[in-house]
C-alpha cells in the first residue's frame, strides 16, 4: 500500500521516547536454565542481554513510560493530545485495547485511543495511520507507541525463542508540520497472509483457548520457524526500504541512517549490504535489548536520536518486518 501524494498537511516527528525495564537478564543467565550459549546466541544474532519487566509491570506501564517522555520532547502535555496509537502483540489484556490504560496513566482525555496488531511491524504501520489521520485535517497530533512485554509470552524452555526476545517501549509524537519543518516524506507497509504460520502465538485466542486440559502445552507462547522467517524478512525489508527512498526521490548515498527492526544482526547487515548503506549508517542496539517486537524500532529511533546520531534535516529510513507475515518502511526528512 502506497502514500498518495495529494495530502494538506506536512507530518513531522516532534519528539521520541523510550523506556527500558530495570531488570538485565543476560546470555550467561539463560545458559543456566537452557541448553544454550553466550556464543550460539552471539554469533547467531547479535544478542547480549535483554530486559525484562517486573511482576506488576505491564506492557501499559512501559507504553505510558516511553510515551510520556515524547510528550516532554515534543513540547506536548498529555491533556492536548488528540490521538494514542499503540502497537503491540502482547496488550494487558484482550480488551479493553493498551491504549486506554496508556490514555489513562498519562491523563491524556482528549486522546482517542485505540491498538494495532500487526507484531514487529506495528510502529511503522501506526505511524502510517497517524500520519495519513493528521494529513488528512482530521487530528493535528498523535502519540505512536510501539510497547511488549514479551516475556509474558515466552516458553522459557524454548531456546529456539527464549534468547531472542525482550520487554520495552519506544514511542513518537507526530504533529502537522510548518513548510520549513522536518516531514514523513513516504511510508509503506505490507502483509502475506499466507505465511501466518511462520511466526504466531497460537493459543490464547479464540481459536485456541487455554483450557485447564493444554495449559502444560505452552500454547501462549511465541514459536517461530527461524530460517523461514529469515529469508522473508531480509527480501521484504529490502524491497519496502527501496520504495520509500525512490518515493523520497533520495539516493541510499542520501541516507545519513537507518533504523531497522532489531531482530538479528546478520539480517541488518544483510539489508545494509543490498542496500549499499555502509554499516556505520545503520542504527543497531539489539545488543541490549534483543528483539523486543513492535517496540524495536521505536526505541532504536529514540536512542539514535538522543545519541545525536539524527539532526535537524537528515534523512532516515526506518524499515521492519514480522508476523502475520508483514513489513514497513518510513522515509523522514529530520
Ligand atoms: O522479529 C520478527 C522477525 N524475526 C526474525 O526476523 C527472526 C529470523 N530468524 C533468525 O533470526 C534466525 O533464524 C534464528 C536466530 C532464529 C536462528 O538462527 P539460524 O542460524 O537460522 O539457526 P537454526 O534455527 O537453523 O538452528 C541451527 C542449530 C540447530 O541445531 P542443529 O539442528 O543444526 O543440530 C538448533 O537446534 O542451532 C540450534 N539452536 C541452538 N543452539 C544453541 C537453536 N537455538 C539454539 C540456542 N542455543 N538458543
Amino acid at each position: 500500500m502506497s502514500d498518495a501524494t495529494s495530502s494538506q498537511h506536512q507530518v513531522c516527528i516532534a519528539g521520541t521516547g523510550s523506556y527500558l525495564p530495570e531488570k538485565v537478564l543476560t546470555n550467561a543467565d539463560l545458559e543456566k536454565f537452557v541448553e544454550t550459549s553466550d556464543e550460539w546466541i552471539f554469533t547467531r544474532t547479535g544478542i547480549r542481554e535483554r530486559r525484562v519487566a517486573a511482576e506488576g509491570e505491564f506492557t501499559s506501564h512501559m507504553a505510558a513510560k516511553a510515551g510520556q517522555k515524547a510528550l516532554e520532547q515534543a513540547g506536548l502535555s498529555p491533556d492536548e493530545v488528540e490521538l494514542i496509537i499503540v502497537a503491540t502483540i502482547t496488550p494487558d489484556t484482550l480488551t479493553p485495547a493498551t491504549a486506554c490504560y496508556v490514555q489513562q496513566q498519562l491523563g491524556a482525555m482528549g486522546a482517542v485511543a485505540f491498538d494495532i496488531s500487526a507484531a514487529c511491524s506495528g510502529f511503522l504501520y501506526a505511524m502510517k495511520i497517524a500520519k495519513r489521520l493528521i494529513s488528512d485535517g482530521a487530528f493535528t497530533n498523535a502519540l505512536i507507541i510501539g510497547a511488549e512485554k514479551l516475556s509474558s509470552f515466552i516458553n522459557w524452555k524454548d531456546r529456539t525463542t527464549c534468547v531472542l526476545f525482550g520487554d520495552g517501549a519506544g514511542a513518537a509524537v507526530l504533529r502537522r508540520a510548518a513548510p520549513e519543518e522536518g516531514s514523513i516524506l513516504a511510508t509503506e507497509m505490507g502483509t502475506d497472509g499466507r505465511l501466518t504460520h511462520l511466526l504466531n502465538i497460537p493459543g490464547g485466542g479464540s481459536a485456541c483457548p487455554i483450557t485447564p486440559e493444554n495449559a502444560g502445552q505452552h500454547l501462549a507462547s511465541l514459536a517461530m520457524m527461524g530460517k523461514e522467517v529469515f529469508k522473508h524478512a531480509v527480501n521484504r525489508m529490502k524491497e519496502s526500504a527501496e520504495l520509500v527512498i525512490e518515493r523520497s526521490g533520495l539516493q541510499p548515498e542520501d541516507i545519513a541512517l537507518v533504523v531497522p527492526h532489531q531482530a538479528n544482526l546478520r539480517i541488518i547487515d544483510a539489508i545494509a549490504d543490498r542496500l549499499a548503506v555502509p554499516t556505520e549508517r545503520v542504527f543497531v542496539n539489539l545488543q541490549k535489548y534483543g528483539n523486543t517486537s513492535a517496540a524495536a524500532v521505536a526505541i532504536a529511533l529514540d536512542e539514535a536520536h538522543r545519541a545525536g546520531a539524527i539532526k535537524r534535516g537528515d534523512h532516515i529510513v526506518m524499515v521492519v518486518f514480522g508476523a502475520g507475515l508483514t513489513w514497513a518502511a518510513a522515509a523522514v526528512r529530520w
